[in-house]
Order: structure tokens, then C-alpha cells, then sequence
């Protein structure tokens, strides 16, 4: 049995300037404030510019989140960082983040989950603390994937979700406890038959494939991500309320023990799915999808730190992080803060 837990120590976050409201967009696409609100709950999103690429964005939170546990890069053992829009085709964003917070050569691994991405993370880094293989850590979530959706009526489905930002924890060893303190417990899941619901096919060296990425892909916009709305809604539920249940259920809690849900922001309405499914009262579900969009790897700290704006994320709380994505990939967390 591992002699180490871990808890969270610090929270940062980033938000880039630019607010793109749904107006903005219907003068460009065939969409409207009045239906992206509905289907969504999105009223606003925020949009980095091109001095300000996801590893940038993934820098800035961690500073953040260093600050807030009043330690500093020198004192920390790796990084995992969970992006779907990294700078590069590789290497991924984690060794960027690493360079630019001035970090000795402590290992940065890249995580690809998706919009499951920190939950993904959280769960590597917390395992590598309870192994006794780092003592602390930063998990940071980040992602600029502004300019990969297309403000046309082919794109809007996906489009009007999306917003830039970014957001990092600092996890850290302490010994076991009784009762329990800190992270108790995480989750990953995923079912690669979900594939071609949600994907980005190009730039790819897929089956049948000796190019990168040619001219018809370029017509065909095959580097924009093509998403079955309703099929991803269907299973992001499905799949979110069963992990909030399952680990719930193997460390002997309940429902009404959770003080917090923080659930993936993909859609108002999914959120109140997941909550009406949990049976969770809905004072209890942090929201702040009307003014970021889905941030998809950030999605999950940005929501960490609105509920400790509103003073609901408390020390001792007992929280529930839970997250959907393409692959389908899914991912749990459960904490007390
Ligand atoms: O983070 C994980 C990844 N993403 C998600 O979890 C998102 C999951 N899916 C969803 O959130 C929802 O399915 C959407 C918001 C994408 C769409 O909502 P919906 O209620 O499932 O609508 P729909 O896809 O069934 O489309 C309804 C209509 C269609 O028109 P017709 O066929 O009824 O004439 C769409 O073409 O709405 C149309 N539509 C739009 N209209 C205005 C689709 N996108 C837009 C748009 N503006 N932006």
C-alpha cells in the first residue's frame, strides 16, 4: 500500500482578453445569440491571439498556480500537461512550459485526452505522488484552438462551443491520514469505437494514408474538427454521471456527501443532465460555461477557480471533477480541497 496521498496546494488560471460574443459570430455564420444560448448556455467566449499559443497560455496559469501554493518551479518535479491544441505537431506543450517557467530538467509529459485532458492528468500526476516518484507537482491544462474552427454555417455546430484559456493545479505529497485528506481517488475511461463522432482527421498519417496532408484536404477543410452533436451529447452524459457514480461508490460516499460537482463545461445542457441523473442538488454544480465556452483541458481548473470566486470551494470540501471528450475518453477526480 502506497504511504503517500496528495493534495491540492495551489490554482491558477488565464484567461486570454478578447471576448467573442455569440453576436459577433451570427454576423458571420447563420447562427444567433437566441440559439447558441438555448442549445448551449454560452453567451461569451474568449479567443488568444497569436503572441499567445496554448504553451503560453498553459505558462501563464502555472505561474499562477506556483504563486498560489507560495512555492516556486525550482521546487517541483514534473509537469503534466493535457492539451488537444498544442504549438506544434510535436513535441507537445510540455516541454515549452517547462523552458519558459525556467525549470531544471524535470520530465514534462504530455497528455492527450481531450476535453478529458486534466482529468487524465490529474489522475498520472496524483499516481506519481502516491508512488512516492514526485513530491510536487503542476498539472496544467491549456488550449488556443481558436483558429482550427471555422466561422462558416459547415462549422457553427462546433464552432460557437469553443474558447480559448487555460488552467493548473499544484498537487502535493503528504502522508496517509485517517480519516482520509486530499485526493482520494481518480478514474480515466475511454471507448475508442467513438472515434469518428468527434475528430479532427487532418493533419494525420491514418490507414490508407502516405501524405500528411495534400490539397483535397485543404478543399475539403478535413483539418477542421467535424463533430456528431447529438451522439457526443448522448454519451458525454451516459458516460459522466457512471464515472461520477462508480468512484463515488468504491470510496464508500454518496451523492449527498459531496459538498461540489465540477463538472467538463461542454454544454449547460449536459451539465443538468449529469446533475439530475447524480441526483445533486444544483447549488452544488459549479457553472461558468455562459462566459468561457468549452475550453476543452481547461475547462475543469477555469471552474475550480469560479467556485472559489464565489466562495463555494472551500478547504475540507468534498469535491467531484468529471469529464468527456473525443476518443470518447472520460475522466473522474475526487478530492477534498
Ligand atoms: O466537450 C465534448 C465535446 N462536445 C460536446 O460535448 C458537445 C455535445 N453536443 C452538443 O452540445 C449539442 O449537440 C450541440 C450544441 C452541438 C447541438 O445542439 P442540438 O440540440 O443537439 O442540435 P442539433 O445538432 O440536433 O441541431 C439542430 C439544428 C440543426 O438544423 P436542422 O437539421 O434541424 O435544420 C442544425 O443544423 O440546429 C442547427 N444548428 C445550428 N443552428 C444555428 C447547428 N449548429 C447551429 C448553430 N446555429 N451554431
Amino acid at each position: 500500500m502506497p504511504t503517500h496521498s496528495a493534495h491540492i496546494s495551489g490554482l491558477g488560471t488565464y484567461l486570454p482578453e478578447r471576448v467573442v460574443t455569440n453576436h459577433e459570430m451570427s454576423q458571420h455564420m447563420n447562427t444567433s445569440d437566441a440559439w447558441i444560448r438555448e442549445r448551449s448556455g454560452i453567451l461569451s467566449r474568449r479567443y488568444a491571439g497569436k503572441e499567445e499559443p496554448t504553451s503560453v497560455l498553459g505558462t501563464l496559469a502555472c505561474q499562477k498556480a506556483l504563486e498560489d501554493a507560495g512555492t516556486s518551479i525550482e521546487e517541483i518535479d514534473m509537469i503534466f500537461a493535457a492539451t488537444l491544441s498544442p504549438d506544434h505537431y510535436f513535441p507537445g506543450i510540455g516541454v515549452q512550459i517547462q523552458n519558459a517557467l525556467g525549470a531544471k530538467h524535470i520530465g514534462a509529459i504530455d497528455i492527450r485526452g481531450q476535453c478529458s485532458g486534466f482529468t487524465w492528468a490529474f489522475s498520472t500526476a496524483n499516481a506519481y505522488l502516491r508512488a512516492g516518484m514526485a513530491r510536487k507537482v503542476l498539472v496544467v491544462g491549456a488550449e488556443r484552438h481558436s483558429p482550427v474552427f471555422g466561422w462558416d454555417d459547415d462549422d457553427r455546430n462546433v464552432s460557437v462551443l469553443f474558447g480559448d484559456g487555460a488552467g493548473a493545479i499544484v498537487l502535493e505529497a503528504q502522508p496517509e491520514t485517517t480519516p482520509r485528506q486530499g485526493i482520494l481517488d481518480n478514474l480515466v475511461g475511454c471507448d475508442g469505437s467513438g472515434l469518428p463522432h468527434l475528430i479532427m482527421e487532418r493533419p494525420g498519417m491514418g490507414q490508407g494514408r502516405d501524405d500528411f496532408i495534400n490539397h483535397d484536404d485543404l478543399e475539403a477543410k478535413n483539418f477542421r474538427p467535424r463533430m456528431q452533436g447529438r451522439q457526443v451529447f448522448k454519451h458525454a452524459v451516459t458516460r459522466m454521471s457512471e464515472a461520477a457514480t462508480q468512484l463515488l461508490q468504491r470510496n464508500n460516499l454518496d451523492v449527498a456527501d459531496l459538498d461540489l460537482l465540477i463538472p467538463h463545461q461542454a454544454n449547460i445542457r449536459i451539465i443538468e443532465a449529469v446533475g439530475q441523473k447524480l441526483g445533486i442538488d444544483a447549488e452544488k454544480v459549479v457553472v461558468n460555461i455562459q462566459h468561457t465556452g468549452n475550453t476543452t483541458a481547461a475547462t475543469i481548473p477555469l471552474a475550480m477557480e469560479a467556485a472559489r470566486q464565489d466562495g463555494r470551494l472551500q478547504k475540507g470540501k468534498c469535491v467531484l471533477s468529471v469529464a468527456f471528450g473525443a476518443g470518447f475518453t472520460w475522466g473522474a477526480n475526487l478530492f477534498y480541497w
